[in-house]
């Protein structure tokens, strides 16, 4: 293989953590061998395997007659069989005689707590499916969700599964535009919203966003609104009506109708750090299926555990480890409607107190924002309950896990870093905590079922220890997108047809002479320097490990000599960054990875541009490094335009 279709290692990182014993001895899956063990039963006899699953773990209304089809018009998992999300998640779960287990814990910004029990969420989930068939919803409906972090926006999602409409989630964040795009992309029929949200003790006018975009998503017959905030809104005669007053009427009797297999469950835009949104399309019982067994493999969950995932509805993660793999499994969720630093920047390790959580999921960018807070507000709490961290979303540097490890997890807690996407549905790769040693940076190995390959870009596999390719899986997972929104021909080009017969991922990884995997970034964000091909993540985390770097992000700008130079955008903690900051950082990439990492230029910024979902978007970054002065690319996705703005502002200066 030619230096060129590979990627060059370059981060060293040795620390290795094995799972403690108490963890191991009560963990589901408690060894190395075990996870092998289960790990070849599904790579061996993958139908047997598969077929098991769905018939011990989904409540069939109708058996299926076939494992997996494939043909010209895409998969078909579990076909024939018949079954229902919003059953498998409620009234399974009552019918096991858990009735009484609390199902949501919601904590909303200002203070209030509401606990639901699976009786009362099975409750509200009739009603509010009863609400939808009233407004004319039929199974094969899009309801667009434009919601705050409330119990009502899970709540909705399981009435649209109950009744066979396709939810399509928009996080709360978005513009009128956005969401006028991705209303128009589906159809939506109905429109879910409140009349506000909290955010940093802010009243946000989700309900002003909405009219905005309903002016421009003609296909919208009704809008549901909720009263979260008591602000005064504007209401739509005809159109708009009150969530209380429908389900002050609604009849709390709604039996869940039998879904075929692939009937689909949800349309969701993808977060789009790298170009235009577009509508992931999951379906019934595979991604349930999926989902359910994802939760209890990584997080190795148990009945008495508060599992709090602190994502939004709003992205794939909520979906999947919020709503439909714990609810499935009968977990009790915690759910938090704010800010992490409202009041103060301890909210979060205050929850976790409060509460007594026990597994908790975040993402890089929050772990990152914790840090640069300071160790006080986690040092000011009890986190004892705490057994089990997780991180998704982003690479996590290395040194950021340490800090999560040892100031979070006290040493104790394993820390699942799960490598997944929203064309997946589940988790992928990832340790599973009583079973595999973890290495700080790494997401280890593949899921039962999940065969990854990697690939060169000759299109061979990389067989050898350490050599970055192109990340791709090798065999049909149940949790698998069966198509993008609309566009059926995109999902086969963009996934399936550059290495045939693989699902294409878009990532670069390595695998190490232990077999664990290593995400190197998405194939776009290489940098090119002298031939040798850099991942985006190595730079970054040499950077973050020096004691004054909060943040980093490195991209390629054209070099008329090295064909690439590095690009660095840095912010920095403890004070103003100056020359000599700049020099030490150089010196520190030497020292990490070496001259050939050493970064060109190294730009200070107080903050990076980041997708809502908290990814920092190199393809913006790779155009200020460049010099352009015009912002070409869709932005809609970027939380911030001010962040880019400022960017220009000091291009300039
Ligand atoms: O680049 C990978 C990165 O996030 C992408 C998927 O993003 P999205 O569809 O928004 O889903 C996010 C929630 C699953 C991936 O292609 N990514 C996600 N998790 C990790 C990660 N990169 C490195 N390590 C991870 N654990």
């Amino acid at each position: 293989m030619s230096e060129q279709h590979n990627i060059d290692n370059v981060m060293h990182e040795h620390r290795r953590f094995e799972p403690t014993e108490g963890f191991r001895q009560r963990a589901h899956i408690p060894s190395l061998e075990a996870y092998q063990s289960v790990y070849r039963q599904a790579t061996e006899d993958w139908e047997g395997f598969w077929r098991k699953q769905a018939e011990t773990e989904l409540a069939w209304m109708q058996p299926f007659t076939s494992v997996f089809e494939r043909d010209d018009h895409g998969v078909r998992w579990f076909d024939g069989g018949t079954t229902n999300v919003s059953y498998n998640c409620l009234d399974a779960i009552i019918a096991a005689g858990q009735g009484q287990r609390t199902a949501i814990i919601w904590e909303g910004e200002p203070g209030e707590i509401v606990r639901l029990t699976y009786n009362e969420l099975l409750q509200q989930v009739c009603k509010f499916a009863n609400v939808l068939r009233g407004l004319g919803v039929q199974p094969g409906d899009v309801v667009s969700i434009y919601m705050p972090m409330t119990p009502e926006l899970a709540i909705a999602m399981l009435a649209c599964a109950r009744i066979g409409a396709v939810h399509s989630v928009i996080f709360a964040g978005f513009s009128a535009e956005a969401v006028a795009d991705r209303n128009n992309d589906a159809s939506a029929k109905v429109q879910l919203t409140a009349d506000g949200a909290w955010r940093r003790g802010k009243l946000l006018p989700l309900k002003q966003t909405v009219d905005q975009a309903l002016a421009k998503s003609s296909t919208v017959q009704h809008c549901v609104v909720l009263r979260r905030t008591g602000q005064e809104v504007p209401m739509t005669a005809g159109r708009d009506l009150w969530w209380h007053d429908l389900m002050s009427q609604a009849d709390d009797h709604c039996p869940a109708p039998a879904l075929p297999s692939e009937h689909p469950l949800f349309i969701l835009y993808t977060s789009g750090s790298t170009g235009k949104p577009k509508g992931i399309l999951h379906t019934t019982a595979g991604y349930n299926l999926w989902a359910k067994l994802t939760f209890r493999w990584v997080f190795d969950w148990r009945p008495d555990d508060i599992y709090w995932c602190t994502a939004d509805c709003g992205w794939v993660t909520g979906h999947s480890y919020i709503v439909y793999g714990p609810l499935s499994n009968g977990a009790t969720i915690l759910m938090y409607e704010g800010a992490p630093n409202h009041p103060a920047e301890d909210r979060i390790w205050d929850i976790v107190e409060r509460h007594r959580v026990t597994i908790l999921y975040t993402a890089p960018t929050a772990i990152r924002a914790m840090i640069s807070w300071g160790d006080q507000h986690v040092e000011k709490h009890d986190l004892s309950s705490l057994r089990l961290l997780g991180t998704v979303g982003e690479g996590i540097n290395p040194e950021a896990w340490m800090w999560y490890h040892t100031k979070v997890g006290g040493e104790r807690c394993p820390i699942v870093d799960t490598w997944w996407q929203t064309e997946t549905g589940g988790i992928m790769l990832s340790p599973l905590p009583g079973a595999i040693a973890t290495k700080p940076g790494s997401c280890t190995m593949p899921l039962p079922g999940v065969v990854p390959a990697i690939i060169d870009e000759a299109g061979e596999e990389v067989t050898e220890a350490n050599q970055g390719g192109r990340l791709c899986i090798a065999k049909p997972w149940p949790g698998m997108l069966r198509g993008i929104w609309g566009d059926p021909q995109r999902h086969f080009t963009q996934y399936w047809e550059a290495v045939p017969g693989m699902y294409l991922t878009g990532d670069n990884a390595r695998r190490d002479e232990d077999g664990y995997y290593w995400i190197m970034g998405r194939i776009d964000d290489v940098i090119n320097v002298s031939g040798h091909r850099l991942s985006t993540i190595e730079v970054e985390s040499a950077l973050v490990s020096h004691p004054r770097v909060a943040e980093a992000a490195a991209v390629g700008r054209p070099d008329a000599l090295k064909g690439q130079a590095i690009c660095v955008f840095v912010s920095v903690k403890g004070g103003e960054p100056d020359e000599e900051l700049r020099q030490a950082l150089k010196l520190h990439v030497r020292k990490e990875i070496g001259a050939l990492a050493v970064p060109d230029d190294i730009r200070f910024t107080p903050s990076l541009p980041k997708t809502r979902s908290g990814k920092i978007m190199r393809r913006l970054l790779r155009d200020i490094a460049e010099g352009k002065k015009e912002v070409k690319q869709d932005t809609s996705t970027l939380e911030d335009m001010a962040v880019l703005a400022k960017l220009h502002e000091n291009d300039e200066s």
